[in-house]
């Protein structure tokens, strides 16, 4: 048997001239990207996790000299917010890369596992944003596209 799957998302090639990402969340993702700590790769990625109390967690991307013990800017925002809100559900993920970037970065394979299983957690999807600052975005109604056949335990 055969089987083929497919998922819908946005693009905008400038997203600065649209409504789709507020101002505060635009500001607060660019000044973030300061506190990113990535000094091997020189590629600041921030992400802001907005709950729907509206609550806003943030997030960097933190490296390490032990490369693996480092953690994607997205994750970091992620678990933070299950942490401090495990029965809140996500509304809006965004993640944003530096200026010199000229696509948005697209999750890791290990972002998109957690991203998933967060989602199916709470039940409803939530959006995903990913920018670069200068003026592309691509839009997700629901991550669960992102990553067919994720790995999830027998029930
Ligand atoms: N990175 C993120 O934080 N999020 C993404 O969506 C893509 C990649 C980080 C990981 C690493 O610190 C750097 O960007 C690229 O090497």
């Amino acid at each position: 048997m055969e089987h083929q799957i497919t998922f819908r998302y946005k693009t905008y090639d400038n997203w600065r001239e649209t409504s789709v990402i507020s101002k505060e969340i635009t500001e607060r993702l660019e000044s973030l990207l300061n506190t990113a700590h990535a000094p091997y790769s020189n590629y600041p990625v921030s992400s802001i996790v907005v709950l729907e109390s509206g609550e806003m967690i943030v997030g960097t991307n933190q490296e390490n000299a032990a490369f693996p013990s480092g953690l994607c800017a997205e994750r970091v925002a992620v678990l933070a917010a299950k942490a401090a809100h495990p029965h809140e559900a996500i509304k809006t993920v965004y993640i944003m890369t530096g200026e010199s970037e000229r696509e948005p970065a697209a999750p890791c394979g290990s972002c998109r596992q957690v991203l998933h299983e967060t989602e199916l957690r709470q039940t409803k999807p939530f959006e995903l944003i990913l920018i670069n600052k200068t003026n592309k975005a691509l839009a997700f109604t629901g991550v669960q596209g992102l990553l067919p056949f994720s790995f999830t335990l027998p029930k």
